[in-house]
């Protein structure tokens, strides 16, 4: 029996020590001091013993578990241990390994342009508006007195989606949006994409940018225009900035003007930049046409109003001397990373 009781002893201990995993630990208990284990199965054979050799051998299978017990405890922590140390060496943080470096983004030269542009009306009072760039036929030509045969209506420059729908060719629809709603005094800005079907070159695009202004109050008059719009030259382009008005022509607007700035590369003296003449064209403005407030519901002989629209890109070129629109939309971060 002595015998029998060392062999299982030395049997579990060997098995012990090969195991690698808490779940084999588990096993080896079960088939030495499980229900139906080896010990177990020693202390059932004990009715063959005779009845005074009995609490001998009893006491010989309790020392055997208690020191297959014992062992598998032991067996169970150093165990642990190891596999807790494998653990946090695979963990280990190594804190003198370079930090990858972050590359932080900024905004693209479009809207560096339009925040100062806003920042400048905002300042005036203006508030800034949205308008749908698919569009209907009616705000985009209609309402601003661009009749049906009008030029600027043929396909060549407008995307159409159908016969009423089409993509906006300029930001004044957003003029009629707004005056119909009939809250008045007006002061809006609105910026946002236009679509031309044009060919892509240095100065055209299909797909651009420009800001619509919009005054209605009474007593708005030609002179306000040009106050707003020549402290917005100075904002944009330096306090030496001088403005020039030109008679020009839009459906939308009676009298109509292009207003000019004085070169700001060359002070006016004249300068490859504004080819020689001292002034650059910067945007198109003008009171607004009585039947265009008529259109939306605004009495023109109690209001008067003004506009203006001017091309985002345009200012972004000017204003960082960029001489290619295509650089705008073509995100090389090389060129990008400039401004
Ligand atoms: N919508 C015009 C264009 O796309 C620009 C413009 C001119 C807007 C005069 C205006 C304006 O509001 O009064 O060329």
């Amino acid at each position: 029996m002595k015998e029998r009781l060392q062999a299982i002893r030395n049997a579990c201990f060997e098995k012990l020590e090969q195991a690698q995993s808490l779940d084999v630990l588990n096993e080896i208990r079960v088939e030495f001091l499980g229900k139906k284990g080896a010990l177990t199965e020693v202390l059932k054979s004990m009715k063959d013993v005779a009845p005074e050799e009995r609490p001998k051998v009893g006491a010989l299978v309790n020392d055997a578990r208690t020191a297959i017990e014992n062992r598998l405890e032991e067996v169970k922590q150093a165990l642990e241990r190891k596999l807790s140390e494998l653990r946090m060496a695979e963990e280990t943080i190594d804190v003198t390994l370079p930090a990858k470096r972050m590359t932080e983004g900024h905004r693209h030269v479009n809207n560096i342009a339009l925040a100062e542009v806003e920042r400048f009306f905002v300042g005036m009072g203006y508030e800034i508006v949205d308008g749908p760039e698919v569009e209907e036929d009616y705000y985009n030509f209609e309402a601003l007195n661009i009749p049906a045969n009008h030029p600027a209506k043929d396909e060549q420059d407008t995307f159409y989606i159908n016969g009423k729908i089409l993509l906006r060719t300029q930001t004044s629809s957003v003029q009629a949006r707004i005056m119909e709603k009939g809250k008045l005094p007006l002061r809006i800005l609105s910026p946002g994409r236009v679509y031309r079907a044009d060919e892509v070159d240095a100065t055209h695009s299909p797909c651009f940018h420009q800001v619509e202004g919009l005054v209605v109050d009474d007593n708005i008059t030609f002179a306000d225009l040009k106050g707003t719009l020549a402290e917005f030259a100075k904002e944009m382009f330096g306090a030496e900035t001088k403005v020039k008005f030109r008679p020009h022509h839009f459906p939308f607007t009676e009298p109509s003007a292009e207003m000019d700035v004085s070169c700001f590369k060359c002070g006016g003296k004249g300068c490859r930049f504004c080819k020689g003449s001292g002034w650059i064209e910067i945007l198109g403005c003008g009171m607004v046409h009585p039947r265009v407030l008529t259109m939306s519901g605004i009495d023109p002989e109690k209001y008067t109003g003004f506009a203006f629209g001017v091309g985002l890109e345009r200012i972004a070129l000017l204003k960082y001397e960029i001489d290619d629109l295509r650089l705008l939309y073509e995100n090389d971060l090389r060129f990008l990373k400039q401004f």
